[in-house]
This record gives C-alpha cells, sequence and structure tokens, in this order.
C-alpha cells in the first residue's frame, strides 16, 4: 500500500484560515472518497474542536506522540460524522512540547518518525500554529508539500518572505523534498476593491503556485466550527463548501502530475 502524501498548512501568521483550511479541505478530500488523517500540531486545539472532539476529555493527544513517542494511531479518532476522516487531536498541554523538544533527540523529526510506515491514508494534512517554532518545524520536515493560506488583506503578503526563508532552510537541511503545493487565498471578500488587488498581486507574483480557487469570506463557514462539522456539512450548497470542494480537486489534480 503506498504511502500518504503529507502537507501541511503553514503559515505564521495567525487567523489566515489554516485551521478553516485544514477541517474543511480534509472534510471535501475525504467527500471524494479519499481517507484523510488530519493532526492537530497546534496547542489552541481548534481543529480538534471544530470537529466537535471536546480536548478537556482527551487521554492522550499529538503531545504523547511527538514528546513521548507513542504511536500515532493509538491516539486517532475517527469522526464518526465524516466519514474518511480521522483526527489526531490537540490539546492545551501541546504548548509545553515547544521547550521540550528543544532538549529531546531529533527534536525537528519526531512527527516525520511518527509517521513512517502509515500506510493507511491517502492524505495527512498537518494545521500548525501561527509560528515558526519547533511545532511547525516538525511539520515540514513531516511533509511532503507545503500549503499556505494567505488571507486577502493588506499585509497579506508581509511574513511569506519569512516563511519562504524558512522552507529552503529546511529543505537544505533537514527535508529536500519539501515542495510548495500552492498557496490559497482565503477570506476574499467580493465587496472589497482590496480583496480583488491582493488576489491580483498574488497572482502577479506567484503565478499558478496560486490555486486558482479563492476561498470567499463567508459567515456560514465560520459558524460550522462552533457546530463540530464542516462546512461541506453545515452548508452543503453553499459558496464557502463548494470552495473546499473545488480546492480539493486542485490539489488531487496536481497531485496526480507530481506523481506522474
Ligand atoms: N472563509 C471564511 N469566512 C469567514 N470566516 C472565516 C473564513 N475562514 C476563516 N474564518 C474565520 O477566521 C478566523 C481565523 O480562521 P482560522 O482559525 O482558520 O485561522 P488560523 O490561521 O488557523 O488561525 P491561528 O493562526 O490562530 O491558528 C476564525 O474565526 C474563522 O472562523
Ligand atoms: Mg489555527
Amino acid at each position: 500500500m503506498s504511502r500518504p502524501r503529507v502537507i501541511t498548512i503553514s503559515n505564521q501568521k495567525g487567523g489566515v484560515g489554516k485551521t478553516t483550511t485544514a477541517i474543511n479541505l480534509g472534510a471535501a478530500l475525504s467527500e471524494r472518497g479519499l481517507r484523510v488523517l488530519l493532526i492537530d500540531c497546534d496547542p489552541q486545539a481548534n481543529a480538534t474542536s471544530g470537529l466537535g472532539v471536546n480536548s478537556k476529555e482527551l487521554e492522550a493527544s499529538i503531545y504523547d506522540v511527538v514528546v513521548l513517542g507513542r504511536p500515532l494511531l493509538e491516539i486517532a479518532v475517527p469522526i464518526e460524522h465524516v466519514p474518511g476522516l480521522t483526527l489526531v487531536p490537540s490539546t492545551v498541554g501541546l504548548a509545553g512540547a515547544e521547550l521540550e523538544l528543544a532538549e529531546l533527540p531529533l527534536r525537528e523529526s519526531r512527527l516525520r518518525l511518527a509517521l513512517d510506515g502509515l500506510s493507511d491514508f491517502d492524505y495527512v494534512l498537518l494545521d500548525t500554529p501561527p509560528s515558526l517554532g519547533l511545532l511547525t518545524v516538525n511539520c515540514l520536515v513531516a511533509a511532503d508539500a507545503l500549503l499556505i493560506p494567505l488571507q486577502c488583506e493588506y499585509y497579506a503578503l508581509e511574513g511569506l518572505t519569512l516563511l519562504t526563508h524558512t522552507q529552503s532552510l529546511v529543505r537544505q537541511s533537514l527535508n529536500p523534498s519539501l515542495r510548495l503545493a500552492g498557496i490559497v487565498l482565503t477570506l476574499f471578500d467580493q465587496r472589497t476593491v482590496l480583496s480583488s488587488q491582493v488576489v491580483a498581486e498574488v497572482r502577479r507574483q506567484f503565478g499558478d503556485q496560486a490555486f486558482t480557487t479563492v476561498i470567499p469570506r463567508s459567515v456560514r463557514v465560520s459558524e460550522a466550527p462552533s457546530h463540530g462539522i464542516p462546512i461541506t456539512q453545515y452548508d452543503p450548497s453553499g459558496r464557502g463548501a463548494s470552495a473546499y470542494r473545488a480546492l480539493a480537486e486542485e490539489l488531487v489534480n496536481r497531485d496526480s502530475r507530481v506523481a506522474a
């Protein structure tokens, strides 16, 4: 059985739609019949709560995997209301991992080692915290590809240089095969000229590295996590669900080109 594709959803800027993309892209991929493992690598545990899992009731989390070396599948939780989607949850206790990892051997590669031999999934999606600390570095080292959500706002491109610089450092030292899966523009507001200007600027600078699909700002998308379900179920025929389905399709098509 083949190895899953591991995609880290990263941007050290906060609130750009990393978690929203992890949950809804994961759900859209699983709707296509693909088996998806979503790993919540953020102590904020938003991907965990957004899928209806109460992190306070958990006996174990990704902390046990990266710090204590516990097998990943021991703590994976199938999300029953989203067939095909499995979650490795996070809890606030993961915050301690940043410091603890610094003292451990192979501190940048612990997640990669934990993913070794994993074969029951088509995609592994990593939701990362808004920082470039050791948790995010572990995700960049474990991943085949980096997917960058970029918010359609004035400062969107600020910080992207830092992220791409980190990507090159990781490529040079720890993970030479890390490629860019693509940039996805999020929180697009059709009423503002600024949103369209950001899209145009990103396309000018990054060409087809930016996905054609743009994720619209939608109240329904922001409401879905409080119900513990992805947008594909909360508002299945709305703009948000359509956009995440289109993103899933683009990703799968791009991946089949890479594999060919
Ligand atoms: N397309 C969208 N339409 C409306 N609201 C959105 C959309 N995408 C994200 N949001 C909202 O914006 C906020 C930030 O999104 P999200 O939590 O996904 O970002 P993040 O990058 O994971 O944040 P952090 O850096 O804190 O982890 C959330 O309240 C979320 O519900
Ligand atoms: Mg998040």
